[in-house]
């Protein structure tokens, strides 16, 4: 464990990745995550200052606009544009991908647990989507489900934009889709039942139902051709 000495006292490393780092840490007396955006050292030092600022505003936005349009996310305690951090509150739980995959592990799934869990995931795309907000990177890491309550924390909207297209509506949920079946072959149906809850919640569903059909077609000609 890498431990870094920060302003608000000492750093754990939770996660490195290509652009961000993750660290746990204390922000005025509360349990937090700081994540650390980093330049790419082949990209020109004053663009990619310029494309790391960039992003960190759009995820504190995004972020932010997910939480006002009703779906659960970390709440944002403070935005550092010259060290580019964003400090958010932990939230404490295992994701959904642990969740999930302990369901495989254990042979057994607990079929209600799913069931709420793929109901909240439906909802919370749903209500993101109507609001014209897509995640942009939907996968079982990024979907926390908090400890005391069970209720579902989105996270990650590092890849997140606004649009109110179909095809971009369709493609985030073909994301999850392809995620679930390679990780949580487990866990059965579970894109049907996240797919039926979004139904319900989405005024729009029915164009982006089409399209996701569309989009599933695509893909399976790609891999028909390489
Ligand atoms: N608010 C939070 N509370 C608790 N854990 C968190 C929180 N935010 C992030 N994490 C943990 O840190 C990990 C990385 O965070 P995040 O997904 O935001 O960064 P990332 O570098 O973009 O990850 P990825 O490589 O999956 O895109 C998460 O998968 C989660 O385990
Ligand atoms: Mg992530």
């Amino acid at each position: 464990m890498e431990i870094k000495e920060g302003g608000n006292g000492a750093l754990v490393l939770l996660k490195q990745g290509a652009e961000a780092r993750v660290f746990e840490s204390n922000f005025v007396g509360r349990r937090s995550v700081v994540k650390e955006r980093f330049s790419k050292k082949y990209r020109h030092p004053s663009l990619d200052s310029k494309l790391t600022s960039k992003r960190l505003n759009a995820e504190a936005r995004c972020t932010t606009k997910a939480r006002r349009l009703g779906v659960p996310t970390p709440a944002l305690y403070a935005v550092d544009p010259v060290l580019h951090t964003l400090t958010f509150e932990f939230v404490e739980g295992p994701s959904v991908k642990d969740v999930f995959l302990n369901f495989g592990l254990n042979g057994v799934v607990d079929e209600e647990r799913m069931d709420d869990i793929a109901i909240q995931i439906g909802v919370a795309i749903a209500k993101l989507h109507d609001g014209g907000l897509i995640h942009g990177d939907l996968t079982t890491s990024n979907m926390l489900i908090r400890l005391d309550t069970n209720q579902l924390v989105l996270i990650d909207f590092g890849l997140s934009f606004t649009s109110t297209l179909p095809e971009d509506k369709a493609v985030d949920l073909y994301v999850l889709e392809r995620a679930l079946l390679s990780m949580h072959s487990s866990c059965g149906n579970v894109m049907d039942k996240i797919l039926s809850a979004y139904r319900k919640a989405s005024k729009q569903w029915s164009s982006t139902v089409n399209k996701l059909a569309q989009v599933r077609q695509r893909g399976r000609k790609r891999t028909m051709i390489g």
